[in-house]
């Protein structure tokens, strides 16, 4: 009993931020689920980013999915990686259940179903508004990692659109790098290039093109275009309350390397474009980045460099960014160690490999008075989770094992209907889904092979004109039928000797032989 007091009063002193939170459940110490412990994370310390681990079906897209519900309360906008499609129940006020009720009756907070204004995104354009990139904005580091190049490769492509951009000229869709690479590779283009940037091989630019088809062989080319995304629709309120963007990529699972690239990209657009806001009451956007292995996994140096950049950048442009994934051994260190927040669900210790993880996710952890980090953190149950954040003062707090509060929308995704329903209605859909094609800053490129070539027929007709003014000025007509008939008669007489020598050498040898 004294433990249990001694455990509140330090939960409490810990999560008690004075600013705007988001509650997100109670301490639980021996077993037993003590509603007075309150944990909260301040709104403030969201820009600290944050990690949701754990293993699978514990309940990881359920805690992102309450505490998006609790930021857009705060009118603070979300955007959210929609892996499997079961986010868009968010939209729709839960309904009780026991298990609810239950969750609700331990914490003390009846259960309060509520939906949520939710705008659907979606890659392909078959699951919500298209959301399109153009490629320039895009940037050769990330298209050199969809497109699997290597170092030399990825290091061409920087050199086409530095070329693109120096010349005023616009890379917006994949048609747009095949042509200039087709460009580059003709006498007039590569001589154009080597002189301000250096020889480009051919060898290298078939690679490349190659592989563009490949990505478009797989429908993957409709992600750049026009109209283009702008990250402004990402900071909608609605009534008051923050807008949760959802990408649905449901229909794209088999392709993570383009959907966390492109993800990426997001990001970076949003730290490239948003004004420096420093430490504020709370952010201005928050990103939640499901199944976030994806992004880390076969990631080159440089494009892991560019993630460790973004993260601890973004953070003074008021955007949080959190990460959801199994093991927080899925995360590099040099972003673990930016990820103020963490809330670990329950691990398994089931293979060496597991034990290994678990083990060091322990030891991440601070030191506690109350637990065994290891103990719990395979003892956890579905929607518990072991926690600990950065206080106002930006201090880790108390270590705690917390049974989070049950969201409130539906746990799942909207039905068909209402699906198509609240994606047809969407004005951002009216905005996006017609994508256009009216890039004529590459016009120029046809321009100067088409002046290349009239330059080259005009010298060759010049040329033959020369020729053919030079013999009429020297022959009479009838004089040069003479010419090419003796032509002709001397050709047939060299033949007619060959014949002639190869009968004689014949005859001796058979004359040889007969002997
Ligand atoms: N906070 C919660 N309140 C109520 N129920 C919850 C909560 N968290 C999880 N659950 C229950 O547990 C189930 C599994 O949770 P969830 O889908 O979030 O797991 P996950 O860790 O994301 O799994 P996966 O790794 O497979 O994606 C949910 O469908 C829900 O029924
Ligand atoms: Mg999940």
């Amino acid at each position: 009993m004294a433990n249990q007091e001694a455990f509140i009063e330090k939960i409490t002193a810990s999560y008690q931020p004075k600013g705007s939170f988001i509650y997100l459940g109670a301490g639980i110490l021996e077993g037993h689920i003590l509603a007075e412990a309150e944990v909260n994370l301040a709104l403030k310390m969201m820009n600290r980013h944050g990690l949701i681990a754990g293993a699978t079906g514990t309940g990881k897209t359920r805690t992102l999915q309450l505490i998006a519900e609790q930021l857009s309360v705060a009118n603070v906008p979300v955007f959210m990686l929609d892996v499997k499609g079961d986010l868009s129940g968010l939209h729709q006020a839960g309904t009780s259940n026991a298990a609810l009720e239950e969750r609700g009756e331990a914490l003390g907070k009846p259960f309060s179903p509520m939906g949520f204004p939710v705008e659907l995104y979606s890659l392909s354009g078959a699951l919500g508004a298209p959301m399109r990139l153009r490629v320039d904005a895009f940037g050769p580091v990330f298209l050199g990692r969809i497109l699997d190049l290597n170092e030399t490769q990825t290091g061409v492509l920087s050199v086409l659109f530095q070329y693109a951009e120096d010349k005023g000229l616009h890379l917006i869709d994949l048609d747009d790098v095949k042509k200039l690479l087709n460009y580059l590779d003709t006498p007039v283009g590569a001589a154009e290039i080597k002189d301000s940037y250096g020889k480009i091989s051919s060898s290298t630019s078939t690679t490349i093109l190659r592989k563009i088809v490949a990505l478009e062989q797989q429908d993957i080319g409709v992600i750049f275009g026009e109209p283009a995304f702008d990250i402004h629709d990402l900071f909608e309120k609605v009534d008051g309350q923050g807008v949760i963007s959802l990408l649905n990529i449901s229909d794209l699972q088999s392709q993570p390397l383009v959907f966390s690239t492109f993800l990426l990209s997001l990001l970076d657009q949003l730290f490239s474009n948003l004004p420096e806001v420093g430490d504020q009451d709370k952010p201005k956007l928050v990103f939640f980045f499901d199944e976030a292995h994806l992004l880390f996994n076969g990631a080159s140096k440089a494009f892991l460099g560019k993630i460790e950049q973004i993260v601890r950048l973004i953070r003074s442009k008021g955007v949080g960014v959190f990460f959801c994934t199994q093991a927080a051994t899925d995360v590099p260190d040099t972003v673990l160690g930016q990820l103020g927040n963490r809330i670990q669900h329950a691990l398994r210790a089931f293979t060496p490999n597991d034990a290994e993880a678990l083990r060091k996710t322990a030891k991440t952890y601070p030191r506690s008075d109350f637990y065994e980090i290891e103990q719990v953190l395979t003892s956890l149950g579905t929607g518990q989770a072991l926690i600990t954040v950065l206080n106002e003062k930006g201090v880790p707090t108390e270590v705690v094992a917390t049974h989070l509060t049950p969201p409130r929308a539906v746990m799942g995704p909207l039905d068909a209907e209402a699906y198509q329903a609240l994606v047809k209605g969407s004005p951002l859909y009216a905005k996006y889904k017609e994508a256009v094609t009216k890039n004529n800053t590459l016009d120029v490129l046809d321009e100067r092979l088409a002046k290349q070539k009239a330059e080259e027929q005009a010298a060759e007709a010049a040329k033959s004109r020369a020729r053919a003014s030079r013999s009429s000025s020297t022959q009479t007509p009838m004089e040069a039928m003479a010419k090419s008939a003796s032509r002709t008669l001397g050709r047939e007489g060299v033949k007619f000797l060959a014949k002639l020598g190869t009968a004689i050498i014949a005859s001796l040898i058979g004359t040889k032989r007969r002997k």
